[in-house]
């Protein structure tokens, strides 16, 4: 029988499949089909956040009930305390702090509160695939920042004021960013902020990745904990990185407390809370000396270092900068090819490698690559080895 057209919606019709994940799907059917296609992190969820899932599952009455919808008290004085860091007027656990499903569940909600349809974003060019598709979704229009490419994927501050105009609601930053790798400076951060002052923008910063900065962690700042800019930031954490638990799906949000009102409306009318059993797995993994971080910031430190060598001795295929933090590096495609969909396609094809196109990340992102070295260094080899095949010297 047919639906007589009555779906999709013409916005969820406009959307695209996430090419991240389109590629990996792909790769799936491919027998031995080699993927840098996804961030997801090799590492098992750390032992001792597991063990107090296990107790409170044996031994906690109330663990499979909702929470208030915006989380679990001592969760979010947890969390509290971790933001305030060196500050003691940091956020507060009830103004300030609302417990999500992950970032992009928090995204979603938070953006459902600041844009209405024909409103605009503005997105970094490339960004994270997802935040195009999240705008979109709220009938909102993507507005292109294009990072400047020739110096390592900075922010281009010249460009920024030019493109806000008067349906901007806000501007979001993620860094390290993906797909890039690029950390982004704090006189660079604190202009942004600057800009958004003087318009009236919403800064929201989308953080898997703060915890992996490679060479030098001085270089990361943390605009989100910049008391001048508070009242027009959304800080937006994910443990699904930082704790290997992506599928555990939690997060939260720090906001201004008349934000939070509105978020949780938009929360609470779609989720109404972050599962709870994950909420207790967050509280244990706050509590965490942080040896498990140091362990996976080493072992991608050293498949950086690997993905490197092998991307230099492909130099006539790629180029690259080198990524500063996260776990992504983002060639410009320099071996003959139409564009990043047909390459990726051809080399999924021929030697079972599976790449995500750059075009999937916004217009800069066309004739680039993004490889994802969260992998197995077999896996890196493997890849690389293949590739060297199809680009022979
Ligand atoms: C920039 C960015 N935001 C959000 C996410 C997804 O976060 P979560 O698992 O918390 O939804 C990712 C995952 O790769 C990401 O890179």
């Amino acid at each position: 029988m047919t639906h007589a057209g009555r779906w999709p919606s013409g916005t969820v019709a406009e959307l695209a499949v996430s090419a991240i994940k389109g590629m990996a799907m792909r790769a799936a059917r491919i027998p031995g089909a080699v993927s840098l296609t996804w961030g997801l992190p090799s590492f098992p969820t750390p032992e001792p956040i597991r063990d107090a899932v296990a107790r409170a599952l044996a031994a906690d009455p109330d663990v499979g009930k909702y929470t208030l919808p915006d989380g679990l008290p001592e969760l979010r004085h947890a969390i509290a305390r971790q933001r305030r860091g060196l500050d003691a007027d940091g956020p507060d656990p009830d103004r300030n702090v609302l417990v999500t499903a992950g970032n992009m569940q928090g995204l979603s909600a938070l953006l459902r509160a600041v844009v209405d349809p024909g409103d605009e974003v503005i997105l970094t060019d490339p960004c994270f695939a997802s935040h195009i598709q999240q705008v979109r979704l709220c009938g909102a229009r993507p507005v292109y920042w294009t990072l400047d490419e020739a110096r390592g994927w900075s922010l281009d501050l010249d460009a920024l004021p030019g493109l806000v105009g008067p349906r901007t609601r806000a501007i979001v930053l993620v860094t390290p960013s993906n797909p890039t790798g690029k950390v982004f400076e704090r006189e660079a951060l604190l202009r942004v902020a600057e800009i958004a002052e003087a318009a009236d923008l919403l800064v929201v910063i989308d953080d898997p990745y703060s915890y992996l900065v490679y060479d030098d962690p001085e270089r990361y700042f943390d605009l989100g904990a910049e008391p001048s800019v508070a009242h027009r930031l959304a800080y937006l954490f994910t443990f699904s990185k930082m704790f290997a638990m992506s599928g555990w799906r939690l997060g939260y949000m720090v906001v201004p407390e008349s934000l939070k009102r509105e978020v949780l409306k938009a929360h609470d009318a779609t989720i109404i809370c972050a599962p709870r059993i994950s909420q207790v797995a967050g509280l244990a993994a706050l509590g965490l000396d942080r040896a498990h971080v140091d362990h996976f910031r080493a072992v991608l430190a050293a498949r950086r270092v690997h993905i490197r060598e092998r991307l230099d001795r492909l130099a006539h295929a790629f180029s690259y900068h080198p990524p500063e933090g996260a776990y992504y590096v983002f060639p410009r495609i320099v071996a003959p090819h139409a564009d990043a969909s047909e390459f990726c396609l051809r080399v999924l094809d021929a030697v079972g490698v599976a790449l995500t196109p750059g075009s999937a990340f916004g217009p800069s992102g066309e004739h680039h690559v993004r490889m994802a070295f969260c992998v197995s260094d077999e896996a890196i080899d493997e890849a690389f080895d293949r590739l060297e095949r199809l680009f022979p010297r």
